[in-house]
């Protein structure tokens, strides 16, 4: 008998655990989904925690006194300014939703003392505080959380699920709240769903976060639950109940609406692009479609400076001296950003000193600290550190770690011609790739870097590749306003639907990097026309790779100062199909650099994975200004094709 109470009891906890995990009606749903820390610390303790204390407190008396679920608080007394910002899901009772902030405000203590930026994101409601004004910002940092159990009917359950997270999409950011709730009947059961933003986005902003989120939630429909949560927005739908039948909104009068019916077609534009992509990628890597979760991080999105740290400031005399008044002697080379010297610091540390082209504008001066302090906090061993910088008059100057073996077209063309081994070559691709994964999909801020080239590539006393200049385009003078300023591509590398339309996105990255990796298996440069004796084309190397791949000799691409003997057939030419699929036409066929991080280093070759061809626009155009120079003429119309670029 007391066993049978026992197993009872002990039934009865594991299924209130569970109902505790999925948040069920009347309930606070204190699961604590994701909480994030700033790193940085308030100078001044004392007037922070004033503040912070303030702000929480005036945050308590909006939801317990005036009953609101959204609201924000400021307490900028003294030079510890807070923001803070709470909002509850609108179905929760006001009890539920003080409760959850009760719950909110003590785990938020728990991120270290002084921490000035912190966030938690709760199933029932999300706290949040800065140093700064973020109330009309999102952070482009959208995690999921997908159940763990598979929907029983699941083509039906996935079809129904896609609908209403479309819907939701479309009709949140247009009712007044930004909050809607919806249940939907599927064979078996029901699906609960949910969207809300913060009330003080703007419209636009609201739809930008939620469109994050759809896109990545959809990796959870084949499960019975499944959340997307982001500072400014959250979606969730799950199978069981966890708000009332009752508590329902129609949303139905926001789906067809007029008005904004072209900025619908956009979004759905986005969405299916999305998803069209989606499925290409799925198609063409079967084998890792489980392993990794859709994740997107729009751009343009100001980052909270209290995210990142502060870059270190050079004295301007410091590296006068440490570069001999930046002699000739010392210039390692020249760039499109500027001139780099090698300096010595006074404490003996060897760098490399970058001194900026810059313009007649002051515009660069808003720009130029903030741009540093992002770039400056990129940290992977595949990116050249950026140590700090200086501003004096109107130069600017940027300080890097310094990199002894020089760039790697130096070694890959100059005079030590051929000497790098297979083993060095492929080492050198794939960490390439890694870099440029990093930043494309695992920095704060997607990072497009516009110019990958070989004379881009730096590498350590190991050999080991370090990709520079990243991020600089934004510091390039503003002084023309026209796109061309903005354009930073070197010919031979450039992407075609970058080059004549303007149209960036990651894939013009992981176009070049297809070009340095032909590059760095060939010993070819791009631009360079290798002569045929029997074929009286130009044969520049894409098209070259390209030719020698159609007739199934991808071999003959290879370096012929490596020793056969040194490489495995089979892999080179699995590297050399990763180039040309990298060089697709098509920007929606052409692997993400994660997806080409898992090629380069997988044995086992995808079968289906058939590069379709490249654009060769190098035999008709040649400098890259002259590229830009067509765009809008008869030229560039024929061009490029196939092209889902989101604007
Ligand atoms: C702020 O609140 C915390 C927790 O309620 C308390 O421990 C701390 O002493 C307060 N600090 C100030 C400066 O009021
Ligand atoms: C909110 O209510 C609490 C207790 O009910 C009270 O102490 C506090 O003064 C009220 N705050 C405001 C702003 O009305
Ligand atoms: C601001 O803080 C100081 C102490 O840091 C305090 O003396 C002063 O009264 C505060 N002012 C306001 C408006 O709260
Ligand atoms: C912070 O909270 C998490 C989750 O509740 C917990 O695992 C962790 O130990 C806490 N850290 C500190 C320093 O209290
Ligand atoms: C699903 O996750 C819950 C909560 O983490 C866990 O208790 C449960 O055992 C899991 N179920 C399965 C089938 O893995
Ligand atoms: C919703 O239904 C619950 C019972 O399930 C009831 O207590 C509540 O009053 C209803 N709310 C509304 C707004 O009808």
């Amino acid at each position: 008998m007391v066993k049978l109470v026992a197993l009872t009891t002990l039934l009865m906890l594991l299924l209130l655990s569970w109902w505790r995990f999925e948040g069920a009606v009347g309930d606070p749903q204190t699961l604590l989904l994701k909480q994030d820390c700033s790193g940085f610390i308030a100078p001044d303790l004392s007037n922070f925690n004033q503040n912070l204390n303030a702000s929480f407190a005036d945050l308590r008396s909006q939801v317990s006194n005036q009953s609101k679920h959204f609201a924000t608080a400021q307490a900028t007394n003294g030079t510890n300014p807070v923001y803070a910002m709470f909002q509850c899901r609108n179905y929760l009772s006001i009890t539920h939703c003080a409760t959850c902030l009760a719950t909110a405000a003590a785990q938020i203590r728990n991120c270290s003392a002084g921490a000035n930026g912190a966030r938690v994101i709760y199933d029932g409601c999300f706290l949040r505080y800065e140093s700064n004004d973020f109330f009309d910002q999102i952070m482009p940092r959208n995690s999921i959380l997908c159940g763990n159990q598979t929907a029983e009917d699941s083509t039906d359950f996935t079809a129904a699920g896609k609908q209403v997270l479309m819907d939701l999409l479309i009709a949140t950011p247009k009712i007044s709240g930004f909050y809607a709730a919806t249940k939907t009947q599927v064979s078996g059961g029901g699906i609960y769903a949910i969207a809300q933003c913060a009330e003080s986005l703007a419209q636009d902003t609201c739809s930008e976060c939620l469109s994050v989120e759809h896109s990545s939630i959809q990796g959870c429909l084949s499960h019975t639950n499944g959340r997307a949560f982001d500072a400014g927005c959250f979606t969730r739908y799950s199978e069981s109940p966890f708000f009332a039948d009752n508590q329902t909104i129609d949303i139905t009068p926001f789906l067809n609406q007029g008005g904004s019916s072209s900025k619908k077609w956009v979004i759905i534009g986005v969405v299916v692009g999305g998803a069209v992509l989606l499925v290409i990628l799925l198609l063409l890597f079967p084998l890792y479609r489980r392993s990794r979760s859709p994740k997107r991080a729009p751009r343009g999105i100001i980052l909270e400076a209290t995210e990142l740290k502060a870059p270190t400031k050079y004295k301007y005399s410091d590296l006068k001296a440490a570069t001999k008044n930046f002699s000739e002697k010392n210039k390692l080379g020249e760039g499109g950003f500027g001139t780099v010297y090698k300096g010595t610091l006074k404490n003996g540390k060897v760098v490399a000193v970058k001194k900026l082209i810059t313009g007649k504008s002051s515009k660069i001066d808003d720009d130029f600290e903030s741009e540093v302090t992002l770039i400056s906090n990129v940290h992977h061993k595949n990116l050249v550190r950026l140590l700090g910088c200086c501003s004096k008059g109107k130069d600017r100057i940027l300080v890097y770690e310094y990199m002894a073996n020089n760039s790697l077209d130096k070694i890959l063309f100059g005079t030590k011609k051929g000497t790098l081994s297979w083993k060095q070559r492929y080492d050198i691709i794939l960490g390439i790739a890694r870099g440029l994964t990093y930043l494309h999909e695992e920095f704060h801020v997607s990072i497009i870097h516009r110019d990958i080239k070989t004379g881009n590539i730096l590498l350590d006393d190991e050999f080991q590749p370090k990709i520079s200049d990243f991020g600089l385009i934004r510091l390039l003078p503003g002084d023309q306003s026209h796109l061309s300023t903005k354009f930073a591509g070197t010919m031979g590398y450039t992407a075609p639907e970058y080059a004549l339309h303007g149209q960036l996105s990651e894939k013009a990255d992981t176009y070049s990097f297809g070009i340095v990796v032909l590059e760095i298996i060939s010993g070819q440069k791009s631009t360079d026309v290798n002569i045929v004796e029997d074929d009286s084309d130009d044969e520049y190397l894409l098209r070259r790779a390209w030719k020698l791949y159609e007739r199934g000799m991808h071999l003959e691409l290879v370096d012929k100062s490596l020793d056969p003997n040194t490489y495995d057939t089979e892999e080179m030419k699995r590297i050399i199909d990763t180039a040309l699929l990298c060089t697709q036409a098509s920007t929606a066929t052409r692997p993400a650099m994660s997806e080409v991080v898992v090629l380069l280093s997988s044995n086992e070759f995808v079968e289906h994975m058939r590069p379709s061809m490249p654009i060769f626009v190098e035999s008709k155009l040649r400098p890259h200004r002259d590229i830009f120079a067509a765009i809008g003429s008869s030229e560039s119309n024929a061009t490029v094709s196939n092209s889902i670029v989101p604007a």
